[in-house]
């Protein structure tokens, strides 16, 4: 996905400016855990998992997450065949500005055996209103519903923080999210030249 392998600058973390000095009018370092993100839901089958903003704690959680995905569902989400998550991008993956990015994970077990089924984000392009939407959801999980209520309480929440417009990068032949994106009311447009459709929704400020 762009926040993680971007076409245009070559580095995820540019697309945020930290290491570049440029001060984000939306970065509040400190920031509390923003509690209200949580609740249960109930997926198609029956199951319950437990929506929630993501933590630094979770890192290893998310290693063995990602290390569980099929190739497929790793090229989708990242646009690269990647073979294992590098501790920089586990950072950044877990370590939030929550006042300025939403970032949700899934999971489900109790304290003693927990695990992630689905990750959702939109991190802010750097001192903008919009962002950039990433989503997966495990290989035996998917197909159950999880994956449109990660995008859905993603965009509550990214509006929630000012954002006003969200946008991502999907494979064309992943029929499933562009699917899902459709029925989410983001508009599809194919982007010349290469393998990928971008999509874009403008949020509702006003709830
Ligand atoms: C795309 C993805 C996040 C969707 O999550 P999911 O939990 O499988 O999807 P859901 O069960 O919430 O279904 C959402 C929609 O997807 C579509 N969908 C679900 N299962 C499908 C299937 N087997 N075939 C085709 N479309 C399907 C439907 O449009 C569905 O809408 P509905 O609930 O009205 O029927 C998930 O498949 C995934 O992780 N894929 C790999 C990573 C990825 O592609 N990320 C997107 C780019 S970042």
């Amino acid at each position: 996905m762009k926040d993680v392998v971007d076409k245009r600058t070559g580095s995820h973390e540019e697309t945020r400016g930290d290491h570049l000095g440029i001060p984000d009018p939306f970065a509040r370092f400190g920031a509390s855990y923003p509690d209200h993100f949580t609740r249960k839901v109930f997926l198609a089958d029956g199951s319950s998992v437990t929506i929630r903003a993501i933590k630094p704690e979770d890192a290893p959680l998310l290693v063995r997450f990602f290390e569980a995905l099929s190739p497929q569902t790793v090229f989708f989400r990242f646009l690269a065949h990647l073979k294992a998550l590098p501790n920089q991008w586990v950072k950044y993956f877990t370590v939030i500005e929550y006042d300025r990015d939403v970032a949700l994970v899934a999971t489900r077990g109790n304290e003693e055996s927990v695990h992630i089924e689905g990750v959702g984000r939109i991190m802010r392009h750097t001192g903008a209103t919009d962002g950039e939407l990433a989503v997966v959801v495990a290989d035996d999980r998917q197909g159950l519903g999880l994956g449109r209520i990660l995008v859905e309480d993603c965009i509550r929440y990214a509006a929630e923080l000012g954002m006003r417009r969200v946008e991502g990068l999907i494979a064309r032949d992943n029929g499933r999210a562009l699917s899902l994106a459709e029925k989410l009311g983001f508009s599809v447009s194919r982007e010349a030249g290469t393998d990928l459709c971008e999509v874009e929704r403008r949020l509702d400020t006003t709830g």
